[in-house]
Formats: structure tokens, sequence, C-alpha cells
């Protein structure tokens, strides 16, 4: 380690870096943002003075700034497209790596960075930041004490009737390679399996829809730069151990209103997030019972999860999200993609 602190250099210094990496680094005492680069010089010259960085270690070319400045960490924040290159890039060079989601926009991508991640053995987290809100935490402490008995079967869902993004790349082909699959749908489908214990995926049948992208949304986006295949997905996914998914997720959708949920099924109980509720057959009734305090209530889904990340660097712990676990969501989103376009069920 360069110094008693955790120095990390930013790849993408964009939204989410600065509206929600920034503040997670500078929450930890034992870290220290030192570095950022962006191909962006504006946004690169405005995200260094947020987070104090000094001019010398701003730059427009990662490979410069892993060659010339001492790190730890290197925190990535590009759009989906631009996320393995960078990510290969750090680990090679011998730094611990955070990634926004989705990991990458194929298999093989994900692939590539788990082979540098085990050659360079440092650490990969994938930014999956919905694991990391007080109830998703306290979700998994259910599930993991055995509360819910089996999980069989899942809903997972993430629509909005009419919230195609405005900003960033989010609508670009070229830069995010999918829609609200790559931009919605990884956070529940991420949290599901991550409650689910990650079984294993065998065949998935989806389609993909393309319909009303056009029309007016809140966010006020130009249908002249939508590229990407997706504005609606729905899916069915199957795993070996005989439980399911049913994925659900739109940018654009006649629906009455926006959802956002996790719900499983299990032997022992009922659960859906969020809000938190547990639904349990007692004396007799089902009832539904929702957390009233949280020891997490109020902590930011972003800060923990880089908190952890730096817990797990210093204490030589795994990775709080691995990429092997991402391989397995990866390889859900290109069955989606597949299926849709076979119009039939797909191997995964
Ligand atoms: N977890 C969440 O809740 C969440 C929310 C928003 C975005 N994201 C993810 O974060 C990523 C970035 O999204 P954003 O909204 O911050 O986008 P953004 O467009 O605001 O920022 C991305 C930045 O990356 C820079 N960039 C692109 N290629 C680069 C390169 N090769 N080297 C250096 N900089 C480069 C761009 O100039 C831009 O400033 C996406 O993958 C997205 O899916 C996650």
């Amino acid at each position: 380690m360069a110094s008693d602190k955790l120095r990390v250099g930013f790849v993408g210094a964009g939204g989410i870096a600065q509206g929600a990496h920034f503040p997670g680094w500078q929450a930890l005492d034992d870290a220290e943002i030192v570095a950022i680069c962006d191909i962006k010089e504006e946004t690169a010259a405005k995200a260094a003075a947020a987070a104090g960085v000094a001019k010398k270690n701003i730059f427009a070319d990662y490979n410069e700034m892993l060659e010339k400045v001492e790190l730890d960490v290197v925190d990535v924040c590009t759009p989906n497209c631009y996320h393995k290159a960078p990510v290969v890039a750090a680990l090679n060079a011998g730094r611990h790596v955070i990634v926004e989601k989705p990991a990458a926009t194929s298999v093989a991508e994900v692939e590539e960075m788990i082979a540098a991640k085990n050659r360079a053995k440092k650490l990969l987290m994938i930014a999956q930041s919905m694991r990391f809100g007080g109830e998703a935490l306290a979700a998994k402490r259910f599930v993991d004490a055995g509360g819910m008995g089996d999980i069989y079967w899942a809903q997972a869902e993430l629509l909005r009737p009419r919230g195609v993004p405005a900003w960033g790349a989010f609508i670009s082909k070229e830069m995010s390679d999918g829609g609200p699959c790559y931009d919605l749908a990884v956070h529940v489908l991420d949290l599901s399996l991550h409650l689910m214990g990650f079984p294993e995926p065998t065949r998935v049948s989806a389609n993909i829809w393309l319909e009303i992208s056009d029309k007016p949304s809140i966010m006020k986006h130009d249908p002249k730069k939508f590229t990407v295949p997706d504005e609606l997905a729905a899916g069915f996914i199957r795993f070996e151990n005989g439980a399911c998914i049913s994925l659900a997720t739109s940018w654009a959708v006649n629906a009455p209103g926006g959802t956002h949920k996790v719900f499983l099924a299990g032997t022992k109980a009922g659960m859906s997030n969020p809000p938190l509720t547990i639904v349990r057959e007692e004396y007799g009734m089902l009832t539904n019972a929702t957390a009233q305090v949280l020891p997490e209530s109020g902590i930011k889904s972003h800060s923990e999860e880089i908190r952890q990340f730096a817990e797990a660097i210093q204490t030589g712990g795994p990775s709080p999200v691995p990429p092997e676990q991402a391989l397995i969501t990866q390889r859900i989103l290109d069955g989606i993609y597949e299926s849709a376009a076979k119009g039939r069920e797909v191997k995964v």
C-alpha cells in the first residue's frame, strides 16, 4: 500500500461517480481520492475540484493514470461498453477494482475480467448497490438464518411507465449495449439471485420490445438518440434446483404506475422488498410483517457498498460482490437477448 490510506483513482467521473461513489470514499477515514480520469476534460476538472484532486493527477487516458499515480484502488464508472478495458488494465497494473453495474455486456467480457482478477490476485467487486440498502441487508439476514426455508420462485420487477433516461449514455447502443435490462433488471435480478444463493441457471425464455420509446417521457429524452434494442423486457428463468424467476423491466410501458419489487416465495415464508415485508402462516393466520426499525435504517446503499469493499481490501476478505456472481447474471442477460432474437427458450 502506498500510504496508510487507500489511494483511489477514478476512471469515468460523471453522474454516478460524483453523486454516489465520491461520497462513499469521502466518508471513510482511511481512504482518499487521489486521481481522476475522464475523457471529457470539463467533467474531469469538475470532478477533481469536487474531490480535491491535484491538477497533476487529472488524466484523459487511464493507462497514463495507472502508470503515473501510485494507487491501491481503481473505481470504474464509465458507460457499460467501456467497463471491461479499464477493469482489465487496472487489474493488470496490480490494483483492486470496483466497477459499476452491469459488470460488462457479454459473458466473454466478464470471463476476461475474472481471468485478469485471478492473475492479479486482487479484489474485483461489481457495484450492485441494491444489495447494500438497509432492507436488503435485513432481508439477507432473514434468509441466511433460514427464515424463508427453500426459495422456489421469485418475481423481480422494475417497471417505469415513462422513464427513459435522458442523460449519460443509457440509451446509446454503442455505449450501453442494452436498455432497461442493463440499467434496471440487473439490479432486481442480482438481488433475487443473491437472496436465493445464486442457483445455477439452466434456461431462459424472454422477449424484448421496442414500441413506444418515442413517446414523451418524464425525463424528456431525445427519441432520435434511442438506439438500444429494448424499452421493455420480460422473461422466465429456470434453475437447476427447480427454482424459477419471473422478470420484468421497462423504461416505457403503458402501465398504471411504476413497480419496484423483489418477491420471493419460500417453503417457510414469503418476502417482498421494498418495503421489506415478511409473510408467514402463524397461529392459523397468514400475516404480513413489516420492519419498523432496522439496525441499518438510513444507510446509503452506495456508501455501504464502498465501505464493505474497503473493509474487504483491508482485512483480506473476499469481494463483497465477486465477478463470478456477475457472470451468472450476465449469462441470464445474454440469454434474455438471445431468447428474444430466436423467439424461443434457450439454454444458458
Ligand atoms: N448503481 C446505480 O444505481 C447506477 C446509477 C447510474 C449509473 N450506473 C452505472 O454507472 C455507469 C456510468 O453511468 P453514469 O450515469 O455515471 O454515466 P455518465 O455518462 O454520467 O458518466 C460516465 C463518464 O465516463 C466517462 N468516460 C467514458 N469513457 C471513458 C474512458 N474510456 N475513460 C475515462 N472516462 C470515460 C464519460 O466521459 C462520462 O463522464 C454505467 O455503467 C451505469 O450503468 C449505476
